[in-house]
């Protein structure tokens, strides 16, 4: 969510040679969208990635790099530099310059900033994995962080260097989340804050055998849109997710589960909570006794019985807990027809509060596609909602829900 908490604070912004050095680029843009007005200084290695006219640019501010020009010294001394931002973030962070933080070197512009400097530090290591790994900067990384410095990953992934491992910098919104948190203006209180949810979401695989599973169309980009929303209206999100391609959504913690039974047990783990919302299209069958090796075909031309069992229905289960049950439990169900008829009997035959109906007839929000034309089904009546995105569906059922807390 893009909030205003930077509005007006100054940002001494060091990039250090890496190829991260590019989202940095992105990184200025972001903190100048949010009102903070950033000031960097590039380091002889960060030249090497991207250009000070790329930073100049970006940034609208000149750009810093020598530590004996003359020229930039009497513009801005390097004192005057590190003391007149509220912060100073080092994106990327290399394993070089974190050596010279840690030994308190300052042979640089850079490194004699960070040596004068009596602000606050956010450092994002970005480096190749074992650089990173190496007891050397192990050690610096850990001096940094007992000298009260912050760090801000590195995170684990593909590495520009070919590598797989730890090591990629951070990306830019988590940066800037992490200088809110640093320097930010407290935000706004937020509906749902101080409410915990909980969200399924995706379909399920039940295996057969160790290489095949019965699964369902599911993209589970309803139930994600639903956790991103309630997380941006301040409740603790936790994301209980079938097999996917999207992205986590910001600010949710996301249990990756494949089964009916693990979706379960992943609910009941993240308990006690006070809304569920049951988005998954959960398998309402799994193969009994899954085979344990690869079954193979037997050579009689008659294809193997795959006997079925009922899985646990999930919403079911939350619905009827009898000690801490969810203030507000929410389903849906999918219907091609009698939407509404078939959705009445389904809040009452699973026991929850509300159901999210959503038409998945001809021509309107089938499975996998973006739109969604939902009825919310509640004690009190029926509302019909016009076809929106998913991401609309989300954003309108997120609000529906803090109304429903804000009321009480
Ligand atoms: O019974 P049906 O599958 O139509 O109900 C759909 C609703 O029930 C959805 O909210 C779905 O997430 C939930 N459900 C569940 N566990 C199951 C089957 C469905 O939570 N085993």
């Amino acid at each position: 969510m893009q909030t205003d908490g930077l509005s007006g604070k100054h940002i001494l912004l060091i990039i250090s040679g890496g190829i991260a050095a590019y989202k940095s680029l992105d990184l200025i843009r972001r903190l100048k969208e949010r009102g903070a007005g950033v000031r960097c200084v590039l380091t002889a290695g960060g030249a090497q990635f991207v250009t000070p006219l790329s930073v100049a640019a970006l940034s609208e501010e000149a750009v810093f790099q020598d530590l004996f020009s003359l020229k930039d010294e009497s513009e801005m001394g390097h004192i005057r530099l590190s003391r007149e931002a509220d912060v100073l973030v080092v994106a990327p962070a290399s394993a070089d310059l974190m050596a010279k933080m840690a030994a308190g070197l300052a042979d640089d512009l850079a490194s004699t900033i960070l040596l004068a400097t009596d602000k606050p530090v956010l450092f994002a290591p970005a480096m190749n994995t074992r650089m990173w790994d190496h007891p050397a900067t192990r050690r610096n990384f850990q001096t940094l962080l007992d000298d009260g410095l912050t760090a801000i990953g590195p995170g684990q992934g593909d590495l520009a260097c070919g590598e797989v491992g730890a090591g990629r910098m951070s990306e830019p919104l988590e940066i800037v989340a992490a200088i809110e948190a640093l320097i930010g203006d407290a935000a706004p209180e937020l509906p749902l804050q101080g409410r915990k949810a909980i969200v399924t979401s995706g379909p399920t695989h039940e295996a057969i055998d160790p290489v095949r599973y019965l699964a369902n169309r599911s993209s589970g980009k309803q139930g994600h849109a639903i956790a991103g929303a309630l997380a941006r209206l301040g409740a603790e999100v936790v994301l209980v997710a079938g097999p996917n391609n999207l992205a986590d959504p910001g600010g949710v913690t996301v249990r990756a589960i494949e089964s009916a039974a693990q979706m379960l047990a992943a609910c009941e783990a993240a308990l006690p909570a006070d809304i569920v919302v049951c988005a998954a299209a959960v398998a309402d069958w799994r193969v009994a006794g899954e085979a344990q090796q690869k079954m193979k075909k037997d050579g009689s031309g008659q294809p193997p019985a795959l006997a079925l069992v009922e899985n646990p229905d999930i919403l079911k289960t939350i619905s009827h807990l009898n000690g801490g049950r969810p203030e507000l439990v929410i389903g849906f169900a999918a219907e091609t027809e009698k939407v509404v008829q078939h959705a009445q009997s389904k809040l009452t035959r699973k026991g929850c509060d509300w159901i999210v109906a959503n038409d998945v007839g001809a021509g309107t929000g089938v499975m996998g596609g973006d739109d969604n034309t939902v009825h919310l089904i509640t004690a009190q009546g029926v509302e019909d909602w016009p076809t929106m995105a998913k991401d609309a569906v989300a954003v309108t059922l997120a609000e529906r829900i803090a109304d429903h807390f804000g009321s009480e």
